[in-house]
């Protein structure tokens, strides 16, 4: 985190009040709940890293802060509004990269905006803008150059790149 954010007067970002997930009805039967009482605000702009052992709740926290996941207590608001649902202004990078073996490197890239409204419905006109940002991050992580070609050996790179292909 940033040791200097001013945050007491201004809306968070991310809100976390009192937030805890059973994955199943019958695990909330139980009381066996993946996360407890989590409540955590981040500012807009502030970079946070959670890091804990394997099982500790990192990526159900992600679920949960992204919408593929709704709490079974608390709340969660994302910019002021309640999340009910995937947020499309959130990529994730998997663990493992989750790319397509077939399509070009920039074409993995490129891939949400495919997909996603609204940048699906003008991707053909677009597709050339869209390029031109593609290309500029891949040369970010040292992919400049392998736009066209099939994955090789930067697949975690090609992978992180793409959750910042939506504008
Ligand atoms: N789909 C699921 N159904 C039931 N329980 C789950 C599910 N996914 C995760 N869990 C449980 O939720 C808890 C938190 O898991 P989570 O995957 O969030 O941990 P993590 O910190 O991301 O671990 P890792 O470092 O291995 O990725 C664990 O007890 C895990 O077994
Ligand atoms: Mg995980």
């Amino acid at each position: 985190m940033m040791p200097d954010t001013p945050r007491q007067n201004t809306r968070p970002f991310v809100d976390f009040q009192n937030v805890w997930l059973a994955y199943n009805d019958e695990l909330l039967a139980q009381n066996n709940f993946a996360v407890e009482d989590i409540s955590l605000q981040v500012g807009l702009g502030e970079f946070i890293a959670i890091v804990g052992p394997s099982g500790c709740g990192k990526s159900t926290f992600m679920k949960l802060t992204t919408g593929l996941k709704m709490p079974s207590k608390g709340t969660i608001h994302v910019d002021g509004s309640p999340v009910t649902g995937p947020l499309k202004i959130s990529g994730m990078a998997f663990q493992a990269p989750s790319l397509l073996p077939w399509r070009t490197t920039i074409d993995n890239v490129l891939l949400p905006l495919e997909i996603v409204e609204p940048y699906r419905s003008n991707f053909k006109a677009k597709r050339k803008e869209y390029e031109e940002r593609a290309s500029k991050l891949l040369q970010s992580v040292g992919l400049g150059g392998y736009e066209k070609n099939f994955l090789g050996s930067s697949q975690a790179a090609c992978s992180s790149v793409r959750v910042f292909a939506v504008p």
